[in-house]
């Protein structure tokens, strides 16, 4: 069974990147995490990968809401870690 938690609140630099990306990884210790950032400033995109944003564009988790299909974009951090990304074109998407 998949458990869903979301960090989200109005307020800004309140350390809801900071707080996701630490849980995501104290839980990746004993369980398969999918971490998914959904915040076109890409920051957990930068925080669980160590590197540019835009260096995983048109792999993002927009194209994975675009398709409503996740897998073919899904990166892996570590063995139990792995992350859909995020850019800032993510502030395009539609539904
Ligand atoms: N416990 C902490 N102690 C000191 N600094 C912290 C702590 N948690 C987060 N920070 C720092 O506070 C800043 C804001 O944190 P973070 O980016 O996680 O906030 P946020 O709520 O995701 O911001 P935004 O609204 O821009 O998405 C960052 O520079 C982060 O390194
Ligand atoms: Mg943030």
């Amino acid at each position: 069974m998949a458990i869903t938690v979301t960090f989200s609140i109005q307020k800004g630099g309140c350390a809801k990147t900071t707080t996701a990306g630490i849980v995501s990884y104290i839980l990746s210790q004993q369980h398969r995490v999918l971490a998914c950032d959904l915040d076109s400033q890409g920051n957990l995109t930068e925080l669980l990968m160590q590197t540019d944003i835009y260096d995983f564009h048109g792999r993002t988790i927009l194209e994975a809401m675009q398709e409503r299909n996740a897998a073919p974009y899904i990166h892996k951090v570590t063995d139990t870690l792995h992350l859909l990304t995020a850019d800032d074109l993510l502030a395009t998407f539609s539904s």
